[in-house]
C-alpha cells in the first residue's frame, strides 16, 4: 500500500485520517494511509462488526440500483461515493442497461481521482468533486448538466453520507432544494447510521468524531424526516440487511447489528 500515491494530490494531508479512506480499508481496499489504517484498526479493537457494517452498506447499494433500473431510472447521482469498491453504480446500472448514466459526487478529492480512473472511456459517467451541502455546485456543474437529464427521472444515492452533515447545515432544506430538481418518478436512496444498543457504541463514534469528520447520528423518526417530500418504497426504513433482501443470509441474524438504516423513496 502506497502512503503517497502519485495520483494523490500534492496538498492532502495523507497524515489526517480520512473517512473515504478508513471504509476502503474496511472493505478490503488498498487506497488507505497509515493513518486511516491507525483509526480503522482502533474501531475494530471495539467493534469488529464494524467491517460487516461497512460490506452490508455496500450490498444494500448492489440491491438497490437493479431496483432502480427496474422501476424505470436511467439515471443517477451518487453523492457522497466514495472510493470505488465492488459493485460502483455504473457498473450494476449498466450491467442492465449500458444506456444508463452515472455521475460521481464527493467533497474528498481522493475519491474523486480514484473514480476518474475506474471510469475513463466512459462516455456515460462522470464526476464531480463538490459538497453536498452546496447544491448548486453540483446540480449546476457542467459534468450534471452534461450527463443528466432533469426531464427524466433521476436517482439521488446518499449511501452513507447524510451523518456527515449536521443539523446546523440544515439537511431537511438541502433535501428540498435537491428534491425541487427532480421530476417526478425520481428516487432518493439513503443509508444512515443510527443509535443501537450494543457495548462500544459510544466508543466508536467518539473516536470517529474525534479523528475523522463530525458525525450526527440519527433517529429512525429524523430518518424518516429526512425523505420528507418524497414516498417511501416497501419496505421503508429499516435496517440495510432487511431492505429486500435476496436470501436470509443477508439479513442475517441480528440486522441492527449494521447500525445503518437504509431507505427508498419516490418523488411522486
Ligand atoms: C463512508 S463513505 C461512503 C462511500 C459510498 N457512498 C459507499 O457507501 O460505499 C462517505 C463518503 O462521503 C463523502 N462525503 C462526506 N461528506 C460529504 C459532503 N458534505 N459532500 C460530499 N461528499 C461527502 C466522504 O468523502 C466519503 O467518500
Amino acid at each position: 500500500m502506497l502512503d503517497r500515491p502519485s495520483w494523490a494530490p500534492k496538498h492532502i494531508d495523507l497524515d489526517k485520517p480520512s473517512s473515504a479512506r478508513i471504509y476502503n480499508y474496511l472493505l478490503g481496499g488498498a487506497c488507505n494511509a497509515a493513518s486511516d489504517r491507525a483509526v480503522a484498526r482502533e474501531l475494530l479493537a471495539i467493534t469488529p462488526e464494524i467491517r460487516d457494517m461497512a460490506r452490508v452498506n455496500r450490498a444494500f447499494l448492489r440491491r438497490v440500483v437493479p431496483f432502480l433500473v427496474h422501476s424505470g431510472v436511467r439515471q443517477f447521482l451518487d453523492i457522497g461515493s466514495g472510493i470505488p469498491n465492488v459493485g460502483n453504480v455504473h457498473d450494476v446500472a449498466q450491467q442492465l442497461d449500458p444506456e444508463c448514466r452515472v455521475v460521481y459526487v464527493d467533497n474528498d478529492p481522493i475519491a474523486i481521482a480514484h473514480s476518474e480512473l475506474l471510469i475513463q472511456g466512459n462516455e456515460r459517467a462522470g464526476t464531480v468533486t463538490a459538497d453536498f451541502r452546496d447544491p448548486d455546485s453540483i446540480l449546476r456543474s457542467p459534468t450534471v448538466t452534461g450527463l443528466l437529464d432533469f426531464d427524466e427521472p433521476v436517482a439521488i444515492l446518499l449511501i452513507l453520507m447524510l451523518h456527515y452533515v449536521s443539523d446546523s447545515d440544515g439537511p431537511g432544506r438541502l433535501l428540498a432544494h435537491y428534491r425541487d430538481a427532480l421530476p417526478s418518478g425520481s428516487y432518493i436512496a439513503l443509508t444512515h447510521p443510527t443509535r443501537v444498543d450494543f457495548e462500544g457504541f459510544d466508543k466508536v463514534f467518539s473516536i470517529a468524531q474525534s479523528t475523522v469528520d463530525d458525525i450526527t447520528v440519527r433517529s429512525y423518526d429524523e430518518i424518516v424526516a429526512l425523505t420528507d417530500g418524497f414516498e417511501l418504497v416497501e419496505p421503508g426504513v429499516v435496517f440495510v440487511p432487511q431492505w429486500r433482501p435476496e436470501s436470509p443470509l443477508d439479513v442475517g441474524e441480528y440486522p441492527e447489528k449494521s447500525i445503518v438504516y437504509g431507505a427508498v423513496a419516490r418523488k411522486t
